[in-house]
Order: structure tokens, then sequence, then C-alpha cells
């Protein structure tokens, strides 16, 4: 494999720059299920993931492989509808790309949306987390290997991952959403298979509201090169042992079409404000 230095994200980042021409405020990556959300855009400029030099493809059928850039509510974004995770079989400092590449075309601000499922039995199908925190016990991290002093130090900080300011920004417009909202706690699993009952009950006991398969590994890219950074978790099903029933991808799928309205409205509402 070709050694990801800090020029191999500088290929990817000056192929795109050359194609948008503009600086965007705002980068946006997409959950599964939550695709729709691209058709949000105008004046778009789309480029395949495919032509994009150093770049990934995406794997999983929910999720598209396309870089849009383009403007929502007069602000410059640029949004990726597809994303990647480690259960496709791409090695955990691969999952530092997407983020990488937003910073070095110079993106301000990230906000990652994903499918949940939710482990805080409180919580509904169809409510919104802010996420505040995250747990991830799996031993690797996307920052292992040589550090990119470029991007940042070798350690660093998760303290404020998921920027305060941002997150007040998400309550204030959560106000203003017909969708139920809360704060909470992201666990991460690898998956791709859903989590066990007694891996949920584990989960809850050290704290976490939710659980997915995506997300921690972009967070953790963005705390390393200092990206500011809004996550927010649909819930898309009760976490595994929670109801008696089998999980499926259907319903996640079911889910995320159902309030995909209401939450397109939201995360406009939020970068108007951004
Ligand atoms: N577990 C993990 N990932 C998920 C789930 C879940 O229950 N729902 C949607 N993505």
């Amino acid at each position: 494999m070709q050694k990801m230095d800090f020029q191999y994200f500088k290929k990817s980042a000056d192929y795109v720059k050359n194609i948008i021409q503009e600086e965007p405020d705002i980068g946006i990556i997409l959950g599964s299920g939550l695709k729709d959300f691209a058709s949000r855009i105008n004046n778009k400029i789309t480029i395949d993931y495919k032509d994009i030099p150093n770049f990934l493809v995406s794997t999983v059928e929910s999720h598209e492989g396309k870089l849009i850039f383009g403007e929502i509510k007069g602000k410059k974004v640029i949004c990726m509808s597809g994303r990647f995770h480690h259960y496709e079989g791409y090695p955990f400092p691969m999952l530092t790309i997407p983020i990488r590449l937003f910073k070095l075309i110079g993106v301000k601000k990230t906000i990652i949306t994903n499918a949940a499922g939710a482990v805080n039995t409180s919580y509904n199908v169809g409510d919104i987390m802010i996420i505040k925190d995250h747990l991830k016990l799996t031993g690797a991290s996307p920052l292992m290997g040589d550090n990119i002093p470029e991007f940042g130090p070798r350690f660093f900080d998760t303290t404020d991952m998921y920027t305060k300011e941002l997150r007040k920004i998400a309550l204030e417009c959560a106000k203003e959403s017909s969708l139920s909202f809360h704060e909470g706690v992201y666990m991460y699993f690898t998956g791709p298979q859903f989590e066990t009952p007694a891996e949920i009950r584990a989960a809850r006991i050290l704290g976490a509201d939710a659980v997915g398969m995506s997300t921690v590994t972009e967070a953790l890219t963005a705390a390393h090169c200092s990206m500011p950074l809004l996550g927010l978790s649909v819930m898309t099903n009760m976490a595994a042992g929670v109801l008696d029933r089998k999980l499926t991808d259907e319903e996640v799928g079911e889910t995320a079409a159902r309030i995909s309205k209401p939450f397109g409205d939201y995360v406009e509402n939020v970068i108007s404000r951004l």
C-alpha cells in the first residue's frame, strides 16, 4: 500500500479544489438512509468518489459515493453522500481520508449524521441524539501509525471533540423542530453484525445512550486536526434486546426515510446558524 503521508492526502484535496474553485464553509457526512439530504443542495457540483485520487469507494448499498459541493441557506457546503466504515474492510488509518480532505479544502466546521440504535430506554425510534461524547472500546484508532504533524500532534485532546458551541446551536434549533431531541453518548461497535443484547446491556451500564458503526473514526480525525464537529444520531431502532424482536437493516432504512423531511429541515436550520 502507498504510504499515507501528507502528500497522499494533498493529492485528493488538490483534485477537488481544482474542480470546486471555492472554499466550503461546512462539511457534511450523511449516514445510512439519510442521503436524501443532498437533494437540498443548490448550484451543485458533483464529484464521484472513484474519480478522486487516493480516495475510497463505498461498498454499502444505502451509501452512494458522491461528493457534492453547493449552497444551503447561503452557506457553501460540501457533502459526502456515502461514507466508509471499518466493517467494509478498510483499515482504521484509511478512515481518516474524508475528514482530512475536508480540512485541506478549507472546511471550517463539520456535521456528521448517522443511523443508530437507541440504548437509552427513554429514547424513542425517530428521536435525534446530539452526540456529546463517545465510547470506543475497540483497540484500534484511525490515528495509529506515523503521525502527520501538518494535521495535528501525536497525542491529542478529545475533551471537546463534539464541539460545545455547535451543540448549543443544535439544541437551540431543536426547539423549532417537530422531532424529539436528546444529548447523549454514542458508543462505537465495528459491526457489520448488530450488537448482541448482552453487549447492549453492557453499553448501557458503561453510559452509552446509542450505538452505531460509524462516526467515531471521523470524530477522532476531526479532533486531531482541530476541526469543530457536530454529531447527530437518528434513532432508527431500539438497540438489540430492548424490544422482543430481531433487528433488520430494513427497519433502519424505514425510520431514516420516515423522518428524512423533518430531519433535513432541522439540519438546514442548523447550517443557517453556523
Ligand atoms: N446498532 C449499530 N448500528 C446501527 C444500529 C444498531 O442498532 N442501528 C442503526 N445503525
